[in-house]
């Protein structure tokens, strides 16, 4: 099994995806205040570091979110699906960083940064006010423009070498080195908001689809590569269970435990063991303080010559399948209901969709249709119901055959004009609002 973030194929086999990669389970959503449908129905699958936000949540400590556009073809519902995410976690606190994928798109697309740039405000940015996005504590930056994203991808490519890039993306001999270079951007776009001038060390996470999996690895790996220190759990023969804090070159080793030392003093924790010998400095009694003596590590390292970063968390959502059974695909319009259609288009669409229905009405009306087989189902689930209630009564009708798939189509159509106009009003209301949160650096 592959995951190539480039190709239009990516398995949907979440559980085996989780597996095979080391996706770890999305187990967060009981414990997130007033959880959105899309977490609270399981869309959101998996993760990787997320306990890491969750304790910002908790503690109410700074954290942010950063997520990115590929500007490409209209934006439709599938696209709508991370911004629904991205405006939950503003409302609970975190600051937002939006990249538009211009490098990428020009080196692995062809399309001009100029064309890019259009395609990203009008048929993405200008959205996202009427999706639920604030002006406040949000940016949106382009790759080509903002140098510091660049100077990561180089900084950070120094620590990447050709057979790691051929073994995570598949790079071969034909590979321009513009493609070989877009991931290393993607690695700046995710790091970059923990640069002193752009907030500091905090806690990040990437929702993504599971296609992005391979730029989170690198990126986390990066991330923890890049470190000065190296904090972990640490089982020793005499001290018991400790957190070690390992300095990681070998150079200034005393001075970087020092400093190491007074820095956690000041976040009260008292009870050390030094041992320069093995770079270490061993903090007593203290396994479940890891991530604050992380914090306090990773908030010193930017003054020592270091990044700090912490690797970033991403998040995983499943997919919305296409309306006619397939993919959903932005150069396919049958396959999706794109934000700016008209009602009579979209109802169109919703009324051709795959459903679940049986042969015939009589053997619906006896057997029940298969909502988890109808793409008009999955249009609610992700999107159209957002109350659990009033889904239930939909699935209720679906499975006893009480409605038949004409009837249910009617409901539907009923909720995307309801959706599409009140979206369109929405967005000529707050499209002025762009030029606020669109950075020129
Ligand atoms: N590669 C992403 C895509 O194809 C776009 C992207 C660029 C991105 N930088 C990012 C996504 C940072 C998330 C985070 O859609
Ligand atoms: Fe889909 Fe509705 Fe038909 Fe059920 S009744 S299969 S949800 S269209």
């Amino acid at each position: 099994m592959r995951i190539d973030p480039w190709s239009s194929q990516q398995s949907t086999d979440y559980a085996r995806l989780r597996d095979e990669f080391g996706i770890e389970e999305f187990t967060f959503a009981d414990d997130l205040p007033d959880p959105p449908s899309l977490v609270r129905r399981g869309v959101i699958f998996g993760h990787r570091g997320f306990a890491r936000v969750h304790r910002a949540i908790k503690l109410a400590e700074p954290w942010g979110v950063l997520t990115g556009l590929m500007p490409s073809g209209p934006m439709h519902i599938g696209h709508k699906m991370v911004i629904d995410q991205v405006s939950y976690y503003q409302r609970l606190g975190a600051d937002i960083t939006v990249c538009v994928a211009d490098i990428e798109a020009y080196a692995t697309r062809g399309l001009s940064l100029e064309k890019c740039r259009e395609i990203a405000v009008e048929n993405y940015i200008k959205n996202y006010f009427a999706l639920g996005l604030k002006p406040d504590r949000l940016q949106i930056y382009f790759q080509s423009k903002r140098q510091a994203v660049k100077d990561l991808a180089w900084q950070l490519g120094k620590r990447v070498n050709w057979s790691k890039m051929e073994a995570i993306y598949g790079f071969t001999g034909e590979t321009s080195m513009g493609h070989a270079f877009a991931p290393l951007v993607q690695v700046g776009d995710i790091l970059h908001p923990q640069l002193p001038e752009y907030g500091g060390p905090r806690p990040i996470v990437v929702p993504v689809g599971v296609d992005q999996d391979p730029h989170i690895r690198l990126t986390r790996d990066l991330a923890d590569a890049s470190r000065l220190y190296n904090a972990q759990v640490h089982d020793d023969a005499k001290l018991g269970r400790v957190v070690g804090v390992f300095v990681k070159s070998d150079e200034q080793v005393e001075k970087l435990l020092a400093k190491a030392r007074s820095a956690l003093e000041k976040q009260g924790f008292a009870d050390f063991v030094m041992n320069p010998k093995y770079k270490a400095l061993y903090v007593r009694g203290s396994a479940s303080d890891l991530p604050a003596i992380d914090d306090a590590l990773a908030a010193i390292e930017p003054g020592l010559g270091g990044f700090g970063f912490i690797a970033p968390a991403s998040t995983y959502h499943r997919f919305q399948g296409g309306l006619t059974g397939g993919k959903m695909s932005s150069s396919k319009p049958e396959t999706h209901i794109a934000l700016d259609e008209t009602i009579e288009s979209a109802t169109k669409k919703l009324g051709s969709a795959q459903t679940g229905g049986r042969a015939t009405a009589e053997e619906q009306r006896r057997l029940g249709a298969e909502p988890d087989k109808c793409m008009v189902y999955e249009t609610y689930v992700y999107h159209l119901v957002p109350d659990d209630k009033e889904l239930a009564e939909v699935r209720e009708w679906c499975t006893t055959g009480t409605k038949l798939c004409g009837e249910c189509k009617a409901f539907g159509k009923e909720k995307v004009a309801a959706f599409l106009k009140s979206h369109q009003e929405k967005r000529a209301a707050t499209e002025h609002l762009v030029k606020e949160v669109v950075r020129e650096d």
